[in-house]
């Protein structure tokens, strides 16, 4: 295991009618800004449930964050801060309103551009408190740092490092009115966080394998009931708590991490628009393929320990490991080759082109450069 430092504040408040606590969580005398994206939480009673418990409280509403959060949306809702002396953020809604909101909380005592943040962490000072009710499980936003924001007029799309939410609350409830797409989306995306922390290095730490196990395998049983029944509480319930223990920092202890998959991704939707998690279930495939030497020792494992595969040479073994990795993408009904949403060379040898530019190297063998990109795109397409 290697020397680690965890610290995770935010308080978790899960469960059947949690939203009405909302008011008991956010400091008397704040002038609150409410965000949201662009109206599912009216149609689904949240946004009633807010209204109702911050009821006598001083806020203002902000529509219109939209997913892969866009700066020149929220440079807008920086401005309304400023101007109306907002000093507590309140996001409702998925992942997307809490990374924007967390941008926002950064930039309203910014003396400066907001994209200046995104592209340089180290110049975030002051940062507003803020606190959630998520509505979408996928990227454990509730309960972690990052943000991450897109620009339209330059077609980008990075990460960055902000701070924990305050308090986020999560009622299984909230997601009944999830699209299946957007569940598949979100449990590909909570499959791979956990695949970012695990899929690296065989042998560090045993416990932090069988906790990483133990989200996939639990993934697994569930999907079908999370994509087939509207309002099983406990299924969506566990898929929440799956989604925010993949990447709040609890599996990730004293264990080398990838990430490249998720670079990839994220050029897929600053080029294309394509939904998150979407862009990982076809990535993640093409990286196994073309890194299966370097992951050799994880992939058997979690090839026996997640999908029972133990018979065979090992070259099958991994083979088989990755067709079933994909198999389960495509049981979510995601389309898992590039072709089949619309994507080609072109795209490939932008992000090539992307990655050289930037001099970037990622993975934990900081060794996918742009030219192993395009392999692993190739190995997808
Ligand atoms: O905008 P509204 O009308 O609210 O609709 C949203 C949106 O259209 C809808 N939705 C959310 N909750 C719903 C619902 N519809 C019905 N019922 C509900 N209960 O779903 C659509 C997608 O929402 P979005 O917030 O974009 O999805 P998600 O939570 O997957 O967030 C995706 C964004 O998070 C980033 C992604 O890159 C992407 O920009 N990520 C953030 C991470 C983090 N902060 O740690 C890590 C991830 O790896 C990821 O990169
Ligand atoms: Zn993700």
């Amino acid at each position: 295991m290697e020397n680690f430092i965890f610290r995770n504040p935010t308080k978790l408040i899960f469960g059947k009618g949690m939203i009405a606590r909302l008011s008991k969580e956010i400091p008397e005398g704040r002038k609150i800004m409410v965000t949201f994206g662009g109206g599912s939480v009216k149609k689904n009673g949240v946004y009633d449930q807010v209204v109702e418990a911050l009821r006598g409280r001083d806020y203002i509403e902000f529509w219109g964050i939209e997913p892969n959060p866009k700066v020149e949306t929220l440079r807008k809702a920086i401005e309304i801060c400023r101007r109306e002396g907002v000093d507590f953020l309140l996001s409702v809604g998925g992942g997307s309103v809490l990374d924007g909101t967390k941008l926002i909380a950064a930039a309203v005592r910014y003396d400066g551009d907001a994209w200046d943040l995104v592209l340089d962490n180290s110049r975030i000072g002051e940062i507003l408190p803020f606190g959630d009710v998520m509505t979408l499980p996928a990227t454990a936003s509730e309960m972690n740092r990052n943000a991450v924001i897109s620009s339209i007029e330059t077609k980008e799309k990075f990460g960055m490092k902000v701070d924990y939410p305050r308090f986020s609350i999560l009622d299984p409830q909230t997601t009944f009115t999830l699209p299946v797409y957007q569940r598949a989306a979100g449990m590909a995306d909570t499959f791979i966080h956990v695949m970012e922390q695990y899929m690296t290095v065989a042998g560090q730490s045993p416990l932090m394998d069988r906790w990483s196990e133990g989200i996939l395998q639990t993934l697994v049983e569930i999907a079908p009931k999370v994509l087939e029944s509207e309002n099983d509480y406990d299924s969506m319930a566990n898929y929440m708590m799956c989604a925010t223990m993949g990447l709040n920092g609890f599996i990730a202890m004293g264990v080398t991490e990838d990430w490249a998959t998720h670079q990839i991704g994220h050029e897929l939707t600053a080029i294309h628009g394509l939904t998150h998690g979407h862009t990982l279930a076809i990535v993640f495939p093409g990286l196994l393929k073309v890194l299966r030497e370097q992951k050799k020792g994880k992939i058997l494992q979690y090839g026996e320990r997640v999908w029972g595969i133990t018979g065979g040479t090992e070259d099958e073994r991994i083979d088989r490991t990755i067709d079933a990795t994909e198999k389960f993408f495509r049981s979510l009904g995601l389309q898992t080759r590039l072709h089949e949403v619309g994507i080609g060379e072109d795209t490939i040898l932008e992000i090539e082109r992307r990655f050289n530019e930037r001099g970037v190297a990622f993975g934990e063998g900081a060794n996918v450069t742009g030219t192993v990109a395009r392999k692993i795109l190739e190995a997808v397409r």
